[in-house]
């Protein structure tokens, strides 16, 4: 039995433990409550970092934007062709990052954005949205900057409101990434403490000398202009992938781009280059150094320049490779890679659809690729000037049209190289022909469609 004041305390007892509980659920409650809150303001504070980038420079711009926003400002890092308009409707605060390439034209992870939300079709309203271009690009080209100025005004127009005017920056001035971040950090107001990392541009890497040491013609007679397999030679070995691009300067300080033909094997870079003759008779800076001018022996300065958008897949992935004319160069660095993963293995995931003037004077590199053929890889060959049967590259794509999409339905990635206007834009229209405009989006955004051109 329990005595009366025992009963009352107990009473008492279970009162409290039940007030604890009350308080400490009501505590509980405030605590998830007020977590929710924070978190729905994070995420409508959820910065768009988007970039547009074909070598990663501006890739890499952005990546060191994003970082050096506030630690508490969290970011979103996209390439600009997966902004939707998902995202486009739940962004307040953005800042695009993009380079120009052709003339005027965005780089290939930026095409498919340009062409949804920048062609005057497209009907949201932006006007939530604050924004700065960051835009790459260099004086050389008539259009300097010209995929970042038409993104500015595209955004503009459909309402969003800039933060700054579109942040010019040029390659032959050498990028100044500091300079531009600190500029837009200024005039945006996202300014941070954060301290000022490196990004890792390829103006930082180093020059070195290089050797021409072999020089061959492989289209004597052609009715196209001259075009050489040139062979340089680095003092130290040399590390790139299949994908990369050479980047020399001559004598003067002249920068030329080549696409490297070669893999990574000792210290010997192989290039294919044609030779550009002006009306007047003279012949270009890079073309008429490496292709006349210079002595073998004579020595160039070279720097690798990676090309992330053109590296390799896994080797069993199939790969169709599309080119004319020096656009050979990029893809037989490919081809050759391939060769060296597969080993003993046939090359049967490979497709090269090549296209020249020619048939009997532009046989390029003919006992080499009876050599890949013979390993398995199937051969295209397209000749603009061939009386019987005159083709481009983009003809074979049609007239071989089921076996192309059955290939694409394989998994295959595209390779194209070489001229833009000559011959990527034609194969550019036949895909797209070939292609709902769903696949052949899906094909950008999967990286299935990787381009070297110029
Ligand atoms: C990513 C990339 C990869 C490339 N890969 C290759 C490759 O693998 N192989 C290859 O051959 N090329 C390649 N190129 C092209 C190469 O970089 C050069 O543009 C090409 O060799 C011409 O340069 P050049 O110095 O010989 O000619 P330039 O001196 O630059 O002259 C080029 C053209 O400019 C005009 N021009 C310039 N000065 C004059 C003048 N005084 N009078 C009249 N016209 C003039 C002419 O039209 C002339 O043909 C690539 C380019 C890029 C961007
Ligand atoms: C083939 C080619 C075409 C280019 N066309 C243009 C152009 O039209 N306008 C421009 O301002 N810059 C042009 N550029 C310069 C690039 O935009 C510049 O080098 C930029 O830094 C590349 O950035 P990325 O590494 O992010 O692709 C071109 C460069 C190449 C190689």
């Amino acid at each position: 039995m329990i005595s009366d004041s025992q009963r009352v305390w107990l009473v008492l007892l279970a009162l409290a433990v039940y007030v604890f509980i009350c308080v400490l659920s009501w505590l509980n409650h405030v605590r998830r409550n007020k977590r929710t809150q924070q978190q729905i303001i994070s995420d409508e504070g959820v910065v768009l970092v988007a970039y547009a980038s074909q070598t990663g420079t501006a890739e890499a711009l952005a990546r060191q934007s994003a970082a050096q926003l506030d630690g508490n400002t969290p970011y979103q890092l996209l390439p600009l062709n997966q902004v939707n308009e998902d995202v486009l409707a739940n962004t307040r605060q953005a800042l695009f990052v993009v380079s120009t390439y052709g003339e005027g034209e965005p780089p290939d992870n930026g095409a498919a954005f340009a062409r949804h939300f920048l062609k005057g079709t497209f009907e949201q309203d932006l006007s939530h949205l604050q924004f700065s271009v960051m835009a790459l690009g260099d004086k050389l080209y008539q259009q300097f900057c010209g995929f970042g100025h038409q993104l500015y005004q595209g955004l503009t127009e459909l309402g969003a409101v800039a933060l700054t005017p579109p942040l010019e920056s040029c390659a032959s001035d050498g990028h100044n990434p500091q300079q531009l971040i600190s500029q837009w950090q200024i005039l945006s107001g996202f300014h941070s403490d954060a301290p000022l990392e490196e990004p890792l541009l390829n103006t930082e890497r180093e020059f070195v000398p290089a050797k021409l040491i072999n020089r061959r013609w492989l289209n004597p007679g052609s009715p196209g202009a001259p075009a050489f397999f040139i062979s340089l030679q680095t003092q130290q070995a040399f590390d790139w992938q299949a994908g990369d691009i050479a980047e020399l300067k001559f004598p003067g300080g002249e920068i030329r781009h080549y696409s490297i033909a070669s893999v990574a094997k000792a210290n010997i870079i192989e290039l294919i280059v044609r030779q550009h003759r002006f009306a007047e008779g003279g012949l270009g800076i890079g073309s008429g150094w490496l292709t006349q001018h210079a002595d073998l022996q004579d020595q160039i300065e070279l720097r690798i320049k990676p090309n992330p958008a053109f590296y390799a897949v896994d080797a069993t992935v199939p790969a169709i490779f599309i080119g004319s004319g020096t656009g050979l160069a990029g893809l037989r660095a490919h081809i050759l890679e391939r060769a060296q993963a597969v080993g003993e293995q046939p090359l049967a995931t490979s497709w090269l659809i090549f296209g020249e003037r020619d048939p009997q004077k532009d046989a390029w590199l003919q006992s080499e690729m009876q050599t890949w053929q013979q390993q398995g890889l199937q051969l295209s060959l397209a000749f603009s000037r061939d009386e019987q049967n005159p083709d481009y590259v983009q003809d074979v794509m049609l007239q071989q049209q089921q076996q192309f999409l059955s290939w694409l339905e394989q998994g295959a990635v595209i390779y194209v190289c070489g001229s833009r206007k000559g011959m990527a834009h034609g194969v550019d229209a036949v895909l797209q022909q070939m292609l709902s405009q769903t696949q052949f989006e899906k094909l950008i955004n999967q990286q299935r469609y990787r381009r070297d051109i110029y």
